[in-house]
């Protein structure tokens, strides 16, 4: 009885459909009703609401209205991630990006490395990337390199601070990798001090009209974000990430995602990796 889910009807699934969408960019299509349901009743229920009217109220009502806000992005994204997740695009930072920026820093003389793991979820995306940025730049000296990994979710990237994760989830994560970078601690796994010192986690909502990043980017990570978005919202998002990225800096999507419809800012190098033109 205490799990039953709630009624959403037509209308108020409308208005969640419009509030979810202002709020966080993400599109619930008419098959997302039930996960709507689903994931809210819960909090229908903790503050003591009946109908999703009367949530739809909360959330607009000052003094709530800010703090809900972020109660209600947190439940309607989606957080699944992995170490190593689609491993194709480490290989190639590893095999190709790296080598080469190192073998330019010979002769321009830059030392400076930023990258940026937008919507980063758990963490295990930017805890990759340090590892293999580490592995990379072994034995070069002097250089100033810097993740930012950053999620509009604040539950889960509170466990991406934490960085602590069950043996299980570590499974992708080569053995090396895991006694070099990682401390056991009984069942889990924590991400040490050397991954964690170039990694700086923030909250920070795509949808923002401006980010606060003043310096541009070599690489950015967005894997499986825009997926959610509607066209109108990507091409946006894309054109502010074309603002953050350097000229030739490179921009990861996942595995369905594509920018081939935007080939005047994006050149196409290979599966889901583009430079900025
Ligand atoms: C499916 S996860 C992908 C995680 C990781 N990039 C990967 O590929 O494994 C998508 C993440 O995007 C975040 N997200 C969704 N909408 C967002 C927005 N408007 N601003 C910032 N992050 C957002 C979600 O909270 C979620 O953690």
């Amino acid at each position: 009885m205490f799990n039953q889910c709630l009624d959403l009807n037509d209308r108020e699934f409308q208005l969640f459909q419009e509030i979810i969408y202002r709020e966080t960019g993400i599109h619930m299509s008419d098959k997302k009703r039930k996960l709507i349901v689903a994931r809210l009743s819960k909090r229908l229920r903790a503050l003591n609401l009946s109908t999703f009217t009367e949530y739809y109220d909360y959330l607009n009502e000052s003094p709530h209205s800010d703090g809900e806000i972020v109660n209600l992005a947190n439940r309607v994204t989606t957080n699944k991630t992995d170490f190593f997740r689609e491993r194709h695009h480490f290989d190639f930072l590893l095999r190709e990006l790296y080598p080469r920026i190192i073998a330019e820093s010979r002769t321009n003389g830059v030392r400076r490395l930023r990258i940026w793991s937008a919507g980063c979820s758990s963490g295990e995306e930017p805890y990759t990337l340090a590892m293999v940025t580490l592995e990379a730049f072994k034995g070069e000296r002097g250089w100033d390199i810097k993740i930012l990994a950053t999620d509009l979710d604040t539950e889960i990237l509170q466990k991406a601070v934490i960085g602590m994760y069950p043996t299980q989830a570590t499974s992708p994560v080569p053995r090396e990798f895991l006694h070099k970078y990682f401390v056991r601690k009984g069942e889990h796994y924590e991400a040490g001090i050397g991954l964690r010192s170039l990694i700086a986690f923030r909250k920070l909502n795509l949808m923002d009209q401006t980010f606060p990043m003043k310096n541009p980017f070599d690489i950015i990570f967005c894997r499986n974000v825009i997926i959610y978005f509607d066209t109108k919202t990507k091409e946006e998002l894309l054109n502010k990430f074309h603002r953050h990225l350097k000229t030739k800096g490179h921009i990861f999507i996942g595995h369905s995602e594509s920018l081939m419809h935007m080939k005047d800012r994006f050149r196409y190098l290979k599966h889901t990796i583009y430079q900025k033109v």
